[in-house]
């Protein structure tokens, strides 16, 4: 049987994403009460990483460890990747030898290529275009704290990066709204937008975004790989930052929520992450908690 792979949310159906999410939710109440559980006992999963990461690599890691496992992390200074060797060439050796593979590139097509060769399932750690991992924390962080997201009103405030992406489509996976306030020249891709268009409303004015929205949502104005864009992006995102004042005009429950690592006095005030409705430290570890379910869902094909 060809491995399943989750390089985009897409590759999961609705029921399956929801079952995953209760099913991490499980493992962050039995991790937390000590229970000692070794589902993935002698498995190993290869992290290879293009960009830097500090959650990704410690949820991970952690998670397998935790799960009874390792994790091998590869980043391409010191393997044959950064010398040349084809992607599809290091996709059959490494997944010869390990129980899954995670990788964070930035060219998406390099996971796409990676997983087409890959005998064990792959993971998108992130790309230009995606953050998939991201996705199954936020949401299951959103359901922790108020239960079901569909049919709600989710305001992304900036770039249209592959945060915005990932948010796309789990607009209609989960079913909700999604507000993008951006400035223009920084839209979602296009064909994301013709394909989930009756989910996606794009604005410009961050209030009208947020106004009456459930969820407010941002990441950094300038991604990883976009370092030369930064001086630039900052004269074109000012106006584009989720603080107390805009949170003021979404519903009463309005949650925020960042990916981290975030940039105050950018695209958040200073006071944003110990603001009332902020939920990133538990989004952080949810990291942790749902890529564990999601370890387990692609190598045992097991949601509970
Ligand atoms: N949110 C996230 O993916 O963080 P890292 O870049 O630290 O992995
Ligand atoms: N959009 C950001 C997310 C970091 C987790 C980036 O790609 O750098």
């Amino acid at each position: 049987m060809a491995a399943r792979h989750f390089l985009t949310l897409n590759d999961m159906s609705t029921g399956e994403l929801e079952q995953l999410l209760d099913h991490a939710s499980k493992l962050r109440n039995e991790w937390r009460q000590g229970k000692v559980r070794d589902s993935l006992k002698n498995r190993v999963l290869a992290m290879i990483f293009e960009k830097s990461s500090t959650r990704t690599r410690v949820s991970f890691e952690a998670g397998m460890t935790q799960l009874g496992g390792s994790a091998l992390f590869l980043s391409p200074r010191d393997t044959q990747l950064g010398r040349g060797e084809p992607i599809e060439d290091s996709a059959i050796v490494i997944s010869s030898m390990v129980d899954a593979v995670m990788i964070r590139t930035f060219a998406h097509e390099t996971v796409e290529r990676f997983a087409a060769a890959s005998r064990v399932p792959v993971i998108n750690a992130l790309t230009d275009d995606f953050h998939p991992c991201q996705l199954l924390a936020d949401m299951q962080t959103y359901r922790e704290h108020r239960g079901s997201i569909r049919g709600a009103t989710v305001a992304w405030i900036g770039d249209g990066n592959n945060m915005c992406h990932s948010y796309i489509n789990a607009a209609t996976r989960f079913d909700f709204h999604l507000n993008v306030a951006c400035p223009e020249g920084y839209e979602p891709s296009e064909a994301l937008m013709k394909e989930h268009g009756d989910r996606v409303t794009i604005v410009r004015d961050p209030a009208q975004a947020a106004r009456g929205a459930n969820l407010l949502v941002t990441d950094v104005w300038a991604s990883m790989g976009q370092e030369d864009e930064q001086k630039a992006r900052e004269k074109a995102f000012r106006d584009y930052q989720i603080n107390p004042d805009l949170m003021a005009v979404a519903d009463k429950d309005a949650l925020f929520m960042h990916c981290l690592p975030a940039h105050r006095g950018e695209e958040i005030s200073a006071d944003m992450m110990e603001h009332p409705g902020s939920v990133v430290w538990d989004e952080a570890e949810n990291r942790l908690h749902a890529q564990k379910a999601l370890l387990e869902f692609l190598i045992l094909n097991r949601l509970d």
